[in-house]
């Protein structure tokens, strides 16, 4: 027997008894976008790689280290998707769909980077994100925050910690980073490689850091709040009091930079505390520099990403409720008339919007219900040549021990709705 192949490490099947989470998720995910008056936009897994190393930006660990890279037959070089911000940049210039207007989007898919994987950290993974154009103010802002905090509730996760900071204007960040850049280099020696290499190129990152000996640095450098311009120090203030109206708790973080370089002002994440190193669940800020640096005519942005991933991990932890996709019927047939009228029957029962499974490959009565068992249907439905030729089905309800009931199939629809409804209210 040949050796069979297997997926490639950090890119995750979903296999369908998980799937009933991710689609509660979504659903949840899409409601609360369209109550925030959100639309969906869809754009390409691949990209020029360009347009990521140009927002991104070429000295971040996404587009140095994690992206999958590589040259088409035409020469081309091109990159799967690490995040969404950067296409839907490019779609909304491209289409025009951005200057001098108000537009609201999300997104759902697969992103990609070459990360070391591990539990909570993929090479393939899925994000669900939004981007709003055209409001320079602190109200979508707090808007964004705000849906966030609805769709954490309907979901049922609690113990989230929401961090937000202002990164002000690259004006005012480039005065910090030179202060940042000299105060390090009084520290040189304590950094670890990965801060000294980040020193030329990305300080600010450096505030980050995992190493315990560079964060013992990090907790006496300069911090960006103290070099705010007036404008970004009030644009936060504003932010800070929508939220606090809306009795949203959060925490000033000054060192919360993010890792990817077209923020500017506001930026903010959400954490957990239950899936350890992978702590970040939704992340954001805004981009009031990027449709221009990108081609377009300056249109302020703002917009988060969730890793689906982490939240399905959490709910899980949770043991909160997931799609219900089960069916509601099974149907059993004996003989070749019954598959006949079963077949129909179904039909009938799928237009009147029941979920119905048919037992197909024929057997015995017993190894059906057996199947029926399995399915995890509600009720299966039982079909011989007798109550084919008297108009009738035997239904039985899976989850009690009880009789068998004998219904017109007339009458099967209106039986179904009465026994499945007070199911559903319960
Ligand atoms: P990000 O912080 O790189 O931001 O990713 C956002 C979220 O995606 C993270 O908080 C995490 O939940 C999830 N995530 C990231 N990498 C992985 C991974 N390797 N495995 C599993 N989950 C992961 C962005 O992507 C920005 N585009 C967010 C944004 C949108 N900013 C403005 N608009």
């Amino acid at each position: 027997m040949s050796k069979s192949v297997q997926a490639i490490r950090g890119m995750n099947d979903l296999l369908p008894e998980e799937a009933a989470i991710w689609q509660f998720v979504e659903q949840v995910a899409r409601d609360t976008v369209h109550a925030y008056g959100y639309r969906e936009i869809r754009f390409p897994i691949a990209e020029k790689t360009e347009l990521f190393s140009r927002s991104i930006g070429d000295a971040t660990d996404i587009v140095e280290k994690e992206m999958y890279t590589f040259e088409d037959r035409s020469g081309d070089s091109l990159s799967l998707r690490p995040e969404g911000t950067a296409s839907v940049v490019r779609a909304g210039i491209e289409h025009g769909l951005l200057y001098n207007q108000v537009q609201r989007f999300w997104y759902i898919g697969p992103m990609f980077r070459h990360e070391r994987p591990q539990k909570g950290r993929y090479r393939q993974f899925y994000q669900i994100g939004v981007e709003a154009f055209g409001m320079p103010g602190p109200d979508v802002d707090a808007e964004l925050i705000m849906l966030l905090a609805r769709f954490f509730r309907v979901l049922g996760l609690d113990g989230l910690t929401l961090e937000i900071n202002s990164l002000g204007t690259p004006e005012a960040r480039k005065v910090y980073r030179q202060k940042l850049v000299e105060y390090f280099e009084c520290h040189r020696d304590a950094l670890d490689e990965d801060s000294l290499r980040r020193l030329d190129k990305n300080p600010l990152r450096i505030l980050d850091s995992k190493d315990a000996q560079t964060r013992a640095i990090v907790a006496d450098a300069p911090l960006l709040s103290d070099h705010l311009d007036d404008e970004s120090r009030e644009h936060f203030t504003r932010l800070t009091r929508y939220l606090d109206d809306a009795g949203i708790g959060y925490a000033v973080n000054p060192r919360l930079v993010r890792g990817l370089d077209y923020y500017s002002r506001t930026v903010f994440e959400w954490t957990t505390d239950k899936l350890g190193a992978q702590s970040a669940v939704c992340a954001g800020g805004r981009y009031d520099g990027l449709v221009e640096h990108l081609g377009g005519k300056a249109t302020p942005g703002i917009g988060f990403a969730m890793g689906i991933e982490r939240l399905v991990e959490l709910l899980k932890l949770a043991d909160t409720p997931r799609a219900d996709i089960k069916p509601h019927v099974y149907i059993a047939m004996l003989g070749e008339l019954a598959e006949k009228e079963g077949m129909k029957l179904a039909e009938l029962l799928r237009d009147a919007g029941f979920r119905t499974q048919l037992n197909c490959g024929g057997g015995g009565l017993k190894g059906q219900m057996k199947k029926a068992d399995r399915s995890e249907a509600r009720f299966a439905m039982i079909l011989g040549e007798e109550e084919v030729n008297r108009g009738v089905v035997a239904l039985k309800d899976l989850r009690i021990n009880g009789e068998q009931e004998v219904i017109a199939v007339d009458a099967i629809t209106d039986e179904l709705e009465k026994r499945i409804k007070p199911l559903l209210e319960n």
